[in-house]
């Protein structure tokens, strides 16, 4: 089953505190960027990539898909303030497809087969994110005081990719745009809608590279998948 992806990568990189975005660092002597763009360019399902960008990255952004012969990126359109508008700005260039994925730039370790899953649900359901279980135990605090542990068997920490029936998200995100509500995935702005969303389990490899502790954690998947 075929989709395309929107990649937003028009972040500042905040919490990593690198002065640059932090896609640009490497893992392994690779930007993470292209670690992440190449596992859809491996994928002979992904038919085509939109990416949103900094302008001002725009350019480099470019040298990097020619020096790494990245070949299925479609359209670069300019991120926005918010991650949610970079993914709509990758939503407005998309060409019609079935399903669109959504997937963090900042992810570089998914894997196909949790692609392969999120598709097939999506497909046939509508809409699938990637999660992992809740490891620790979890409580609800108010100023600095707990309130209430909350039952961890209910609690799942969501990644992307999140895919979605193309039309199913191109309504969430109208909707949104057209109420200014902002939600900090796509999966929030369909539950909206008052759609069911289900859960592939993904792994927990599949970290979001944000602060400066995910580059040691990075390296050693990197040594670990090499074993
Ligand atoms: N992103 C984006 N446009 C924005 C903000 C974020 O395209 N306005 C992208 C980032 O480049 C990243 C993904 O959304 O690939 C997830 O965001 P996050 O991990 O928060 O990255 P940053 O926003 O760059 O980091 P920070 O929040 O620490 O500044
Ligand atoms: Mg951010």
């Amino acid at each position: 089953m075929d989709y395309v992806v929107a990649l937003p990568a028009a972040g500042s990189g905040k919490r990593m505190g690198a002065g640059k975005n932090k896609l640009f660092l490497t893992l392994a002597n690779k930007p993470i960027l292209i670690h992440t763009l190449e596992v859809f360019e491996r994928d002979p399902h992904c038919t085509g990539i939109f990416l949103a960008v900094k302008q001002e990255e725009r350019e480099y952004i470019q040298s990097l898909l020619n020096e790494y012969i990245i070949t299925k990126v479609k359209g670069l359109p300019n991120g926005g303030k918010e991650r949610q508008h970079s993914v709509h700005a990758c939503l407005k260039v998309m060409e019609d497809a079935e399903i669109v994925l959504v997937h963090d730039a900042a992810r570089p370790f998914i894997t196909h087969s949790v692609i392969r899953r999120l598709v097939k649900t999506a497909y046939e359901k509508g809409a699938a994110v990637a999660g992992v279980r809740a490891k620790d135990t979890m409580k609800k605090v108010k100023n600095g005081i707990i309130v209430e542990t909350v039952n961890r068997d209910d609690l799942w920490s969501i990644q992307t990719p999140q895919a979605f029936r193309f039309e199913l998200l191109r309504q969430a995100e109208e909707d949104a745009e057209r109420t200014g509500f902002l939600g900090t995935d796509e999966a929030m702005l369909v539950e909206r809608l008052g759609h069911e969303i289900h859960i592939v389990e993904s792994s927990y490899e599949n970290i979001k590279i944000t602060t400066k502790e995910d580059l040691i954690f990075g390296e050693a998947i990197i040594k670990h998948r090499q074993l």
